[in-house]
């Protein structure tokens, strides 16, 4: 089983030609409605690559708080352990879509901010039947911490997408075993700008001395970076057309922790988790773009790989 403790958000998505610049107006197209959040897209796409899960996590008392359970459960995800938070509102992120499928986002956590290391400690039992828990930043690092904590005290194996990029405790890098950052991500945290392969190397290197375990670093269209001690391993990415990169990042999570449960091999779980992270930036929205087992299996065997 898997747990995964973290936001859910209701994402409001507007796709502009191009952004504005500071203090300018642009049209863009009608707003949809997609769900959306850190956890829950990780969630989702765990569930539909054929993993069992439950998510720990909090919403509001409004509409796209009950939409948002709904969608979960629609997956097969277990929401016993996601609460209604009376009178507040939802966690909502305001997105912007370009032409080249790159987006912008402005996350208001809402009830997210709301799930304290409390709530995660009463979950205990719930995390302790998992085999690994995956976490994000969209909830407070108090939160994410304790998590992680409860995680490693049953023996739990813990996945931490540092998104949004914050500094981290150095406890929480012990508490971690595989850590997904993205370049951005892994720049803030390591203060090493990556350019290249060469780069994120030296990013990745700085993460292990901070006491990060294993660290896979998303590359987007140029793969993933494994980095164990002192091995690195480059994968490259599968090539296809880019509509919206949004999600991309979660469904790589998820798709490798549902791989490394089945097998144990880091490095099938890697080629997987790439190829769920192509299929998810081929089609717009969030959870509306994570794919099925069927669709990634289909996508390796015309691959070859
Ligand atoms: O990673 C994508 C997600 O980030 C979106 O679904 C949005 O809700 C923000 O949390």
């Amino acid at each position: 089983m898997i747990a995964v403790v973290g936001s859910l958000n209701m994402d409001l998505v507007v796709t502009v030609r191009r952004r504005p610049r500071t203090g300018e107006t642009v049209l863009g197209s009608d707003v949809r409605f997609v769900g959306g959040g850190k956890g829950a897209n990780q969630a989702i796409a765990a569930a539909r690559l054929g993993g069992q899960v439950h998510m720990v996590g909090k919403v509001g008392d409004d509409p796209f708080g009950s939409t948002l359970i709904a969608n979960l459960a629609a997956a097969g995800v277990g929401t016993e352990a996601v609460q209604v938070e009376k009178g507040v509102s939802s966690g909502v992120a305001f997105i912007t879509l370009d032409a080249a499928g790159d987006n912008q986002i402005i996350v208001s956590p809402g009830a997210n901010a709301r799930l304290m290391p409390a709530d995660v400690r009463a979950q205990a039992g719930l995390i302790g039947q998992a085999r690994v828990l995956l976490l994000q930043l969209e909830t407070p690092l108090p939160t994410v911490v304790e998590a992680a904590r409860v995680a490693r005290e049953q023996g739990v194996t813990v996945v931490l997408d540092p998104a949004p990029a914050q500094p981290l405790p150095p406890e929480l890098f012990r508490l971690v075993d595989f850590l997904t950052p993205n370049e951005h991500e892994a720049a803030a945290l390591s203060r090493q700008p990556i350019t290249d392969l060469r780069s994120a190397k030296l990013a990745a290197a700085k993460l292990i001395s901070q006491g990060a375990r294993q660290v896979l670093l998303k590359l987007g269209g140029e793969g993933v970076l494994f980095a164990c001690g002192n091995r690195f391993e480059h994968m490259p990415a599968f090539p296809v057309k880019v509509v919206d990169t949004t999600a991309a990042g979660d469904a790589f999570g998820a798709a490798f922790a549902v791989a490394w449960l089945e097998h144990g091999d880091v490095y099938r779980a890697l080629s997987f988790a790439n190829a769920v992270g192509a299929l998810t930036v081929t089609k717009a929205g969030a959870q509306s773009s994570l794919p099925y087992r069927k669709e990634v299996e289909a996508f390796l065997a015309a691959r070859g790989a």
